[in-house]
């Protein structure tokens, strides 16, 4: 059960990054060229934020279940690059990145107009989109050649 949770938390990291890098494509685009926000731009923006809150169940699923959580705070965790990464640094990022990204949505869908609904998502959604590459644990990372591509 915990293995195929994994293995759909590793694998859906393609869907959120295609869903950003869309969104955030659409949104600058939309802003420059002017266009108006159709619901095509609502969905797209919606359905990014859902693919990260369910990276966040997921992802707070694995953290209580492995025991990651019980790591936090433990000096010999915190001397070990893979159990430091996973107990606190990608937890702590991770999260900030889904709280910004749902700021993306939520300010977008509150915004009066049209350009300042696509300004919303096209700010919030890049800077979630930075931290969320950097957060990665990439297996060309020193130490995490255990993690897959998907
Ligand atoms: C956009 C959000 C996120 C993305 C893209 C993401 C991506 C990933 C990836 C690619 C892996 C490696 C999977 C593998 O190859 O086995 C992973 C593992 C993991 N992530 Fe996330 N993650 C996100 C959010 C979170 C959050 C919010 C938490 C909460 C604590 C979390 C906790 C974990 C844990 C515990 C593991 C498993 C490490 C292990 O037991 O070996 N993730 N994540
Ligand atoms: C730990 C779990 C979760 C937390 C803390 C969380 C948090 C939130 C928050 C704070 C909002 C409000 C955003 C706003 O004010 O506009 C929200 C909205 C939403 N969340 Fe989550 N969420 C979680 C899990 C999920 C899951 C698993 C899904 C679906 C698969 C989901 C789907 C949605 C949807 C559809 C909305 C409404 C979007 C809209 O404004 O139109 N959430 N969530």
């Amino acid at each position: 059960m915990l293995t195929g949770i994994q293995h759909l938390h590793g694998a859906l990291r393609w869907v959120v990054l295609i869903l950003m890098l869309l969104s955030i494509i659409k949104a600058f685009s939309g802003m420059s060229g002017g266009r108006s926000f159709g619901k095509g731009d609502y969905k797209r923006g919606l359905f990014t934020m859902i693919a990260l809150h369910l990276q966040l169940v997921l992802g707070f699923a694995l953290y209580f279940s492995k025991g990651w959580s019980s790591m936090l705070g433990s000096a010999d965790a915190m001397g070990d690059t893979v159990l430091r990464f996973f107990s606190l640094e990608h937890m702590v990022t991770m999260l900030i990145a889904v709280i910004l990204g749902t700021l993306g949505h939520s300010l977008s869908k509150r915004a009066a107009d049209d350009r300042t609904k696509f300004r919303r998502q096209a700010i919030w959604f890049s800077i979630s989109l930075v931290i969320i590459l950097a957060s990665i644990p990439w297996p060309f990372r020193p130490g995490f050649e255990a993690y897959g591509w998907w």
